[in-house]
């Protein structure tokens, strides 16, 4: 019997997959002379007591491969502007105040089983140097063995969504948006969760 899938066997397979997280620009932000943090919390600084301000929520998701096979000790860098849309970068032109307590750079990987989780807290929105608004969003590049995504997730509601010409240059702008929802009791009360799983070509 020959090993080769059938025509028929392969579509259903590429039926069955799953989609790729659509690409996005890097942006001008992305940190040039900071350390990422190597802890999964980015709304409290290491070694503090003092929390970031804003909206606290926490992420989680997996890297997954097409078939949805996990991506074991896959990288990820995250980047954002902070809750009032600064971001920690010397080319950032808004007037809005730094926050001493967020840095909003880190760097994570995943488990075994492809999982990563964070805590951060929800950035503003901002004003580009083209005189848009950008809506709330957070960065990301993942680097799995053999891709490199660079990424960037948005949330459910945001009045700058609609109009966004980066978010909806994405082939399915969708599938970058993640709802925020209130948390279980094991979390802090008033802190908000999203999923996000995060595609990636080969893995
Ligand atoms: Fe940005």
């Amino acid at each position: 019997m020959s090993q080769t899938p059938s025509k028929a066997q392969t579509s259903g397979r590429d039926a069955a997959a799953l989609a790729i997280t659509p690409p996005q620009i890097v942006g001008p932000f992305y940190p040039v002379s900071e350390h990422p943090d190597l802890a999964t919390d980015l709304a409290r600084p290491s070694g503090s007591t003092a929390e970031a301000l804003g909206q606290l929520i926490h992420l989680s998701g997996r890297v997954l491969t097409r078939s949805g096979a996990p991506v074991p000790h896959a990288r990820i860098d995250i980047w954002q502007a902070n809750a009032a849309g600064k971001y920690r970068h010397p080319s950032d032109i808004n007037p809005a105040p730094l926050d001493p307590n967020f840095k909003g750079f880190a760097r994570l990987t995943t488990d075994a089983a492809g999982h990563y989780s964070f805590r951060t807290v929800k950035p503003g929105r901002y004003p580009t140097a083209e005189g848009e608004v950008r809506p709330p969003h957070i960065h990301l590049t993942v680097e799995g063995r053999f891709d490199c995504l660079v990424t960037q997730l948005y949330f459910a509601g945001e009045e700058e969504n609609v109009t966004d010409r980066w978010l909806n240059a994405a082939p399915h702008p969708e599938r970058l948006i993640v709802t925020l929802k209130n948390s279980p009791s094991r979390l802090e009360r008033h802190a908000l969760i999203a999923h996000f799983d995060i595609v990636l070509a080969s893995g």
